[in-house]
């Protein structure tokens, strides 16, 4: 087969699919492998190296003309126009955005969103949320070491001892988790809190404290379960008191990081614009769901409403980061491990002579392959 592994084309998407070590890869399994020319360029891939592991560098104009492409983000209606029917389409393709998933539909492509991966010990190597989360929670605290007007662990000197910075992480998924240990390394002192009470352990081995905000109805108990790994959304009674919990550790803290998130639905509010306003100045926040937060007259926030995705503001004297694609940001580990799980999920769609082979009664393929019915499920 010819897969190719064409340049991204979204703003600030340095990200690339396929890089030297899974290209060798798919060469040694019998793959035509074309690259774009300047695919790699935004993590600092040069061509040669694409070239060197086998595969056959193209022009913008050859790339899509392959039997498989791998992507990083959903195709533009561009690529799309230069893709032909029954070319099989690989990547992170919006699953949950109706309209892009009737456009890749309508193009005849067989598709497959990876953010689909069932949460099972035999898809981990292939969870591209998770990679890419890891990175986002790693970059997150870096951003708001570099925005925060101070020191970030307790420094003493002979002009007097700065005290540590206090760091809240909403949501302590895979982004949070590693926020806490990024966090803890550069000696700040730390609070998170999640959902989901089986965290707990984590936060603490981590060294944070847990923020617990107990349940008092089996509802509540029950929506914290989440469905397949992924979290659902919580009554509005455990929220209220989650709100009330936050507000108060928000006041004292100089650093928040938020990362909740709730596959195919809004990201819930945790901190409202009072909460905000009752900050320190100085103080900073990260919001990792930038731009997924609740529709408010055509804007979307994050887990914060005044969030602007895509860009730092200040509002009541506390800085607000909105960076929708933290990953891209560490592109070339980024691109490292994305294509690392891209490469476990082609294999599984190959057969043993390298021809494709898809098995739909293999629930990772079931779950990821754009309207078949587990998918449909989930994106109705
Ligand atoms: P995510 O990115 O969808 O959400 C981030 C976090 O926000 C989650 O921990 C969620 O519980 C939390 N959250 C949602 N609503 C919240 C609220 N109102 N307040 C506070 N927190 C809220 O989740 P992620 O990081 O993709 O995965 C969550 C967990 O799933 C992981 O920590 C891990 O335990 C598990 N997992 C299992 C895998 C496997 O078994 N193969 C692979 C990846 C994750």
């Amino acid at each position: 087969m010819r897969i190719g592994i064409p340049a991204e084309s979204r703003a600030a998407e340095a990200r690339v699919a396929g890089t030297p070590e899974t290209v060798k890869k798919l060469v040694a399994l019998n793959q035509t492998v074309l690259v774009q020319r300047g695919a790699g360029a935004g993590a600092f891939i040069p061509d040669d190296a694409y070239a060197h592991a086998g595969a056959t560098l193209v022009n913008a104009g050859e790339v899509f003309d392959a039997d498989m492409i791998l992507k990083v983000r959903t195709p533009t209606t561009d690529e799309l126009g230069h893709m032909k029917r029954g070319t099989v389409l690989v990547g992170m393709l919006d699953p949950y955005d109706a309209d892009q998933v009737a456009r890749i539909r309508a193009a005849g492509l067989p598709a497959f969103a990876l953010e689909l991966m069932p949460r099972t010990t035999r898809a981990q190597s292939m969870d591209v949320l998770s990679s890419q989360a890891n990175i986002a929670g790693y970059k997150a605290v870096l951003l708001a070491a570099s925005l925060y007007p101070r020191f970030m662990p307790t420094l003493m000197t002979a002009a007097g001892t700065v005290k540590a910075a206090r760091v809240l992480i909403l949501g302590a998924g895979v982004a949070g988790l590693q926020a806490i240990a990024t966090a803890k390394r550069l000696g700040a002192v730390i609070e998170a809190s999640d959902v989901r009470p089986a965290v707990k352990e984590q936060i603490e081995s981590l060294g944070a404290k847990f923020l617990d905000v107990p349940f008092e109805t089996d509802e509540e108990r029950e929506a914290a379960k989440g469905s397949g790994g992924y979290a659902r959304a919580m009554p509005a009674s455990w929220l209220a008191r989650q709100a009330a919990l936050v507000h108060e550790r928000a006041k004292q803290a100089d650093i928040v990081i938020t990362t909740a998130l709730i596959p195919g639905r809004s990201a819930p509010t945790l901190i409202p614009a009072q909460t905000v306003a009752a900050m320190k100045p100085g103080s900073v926040l990260v919001d990792l769901a930038a731009g997924r937060g609740p529709d408010i007259d055509g804007r979307r926030g994050g887990n914060c409403p005044l969030t602007q995705a895509d860009a730092v503001i200040t509002c009541h004297g506390v800085r607000i980061a909105g960076h929708t694609n933290l990953p891209a940001m560490v592109a070339t580990d980024a691109s490292a491990l994305y294509a690392r799980n891209v490469l476990d999920f082609v294999k599984l769609i190959l057969g043993s002579e390298g021809q494709l082979s898809i098995d739909t009664s293999d629930d990772i393929v079931a779950a990821t392959l754009l309207g078949h019915d587990s998918s449909l499920q989930k994106t109705a």
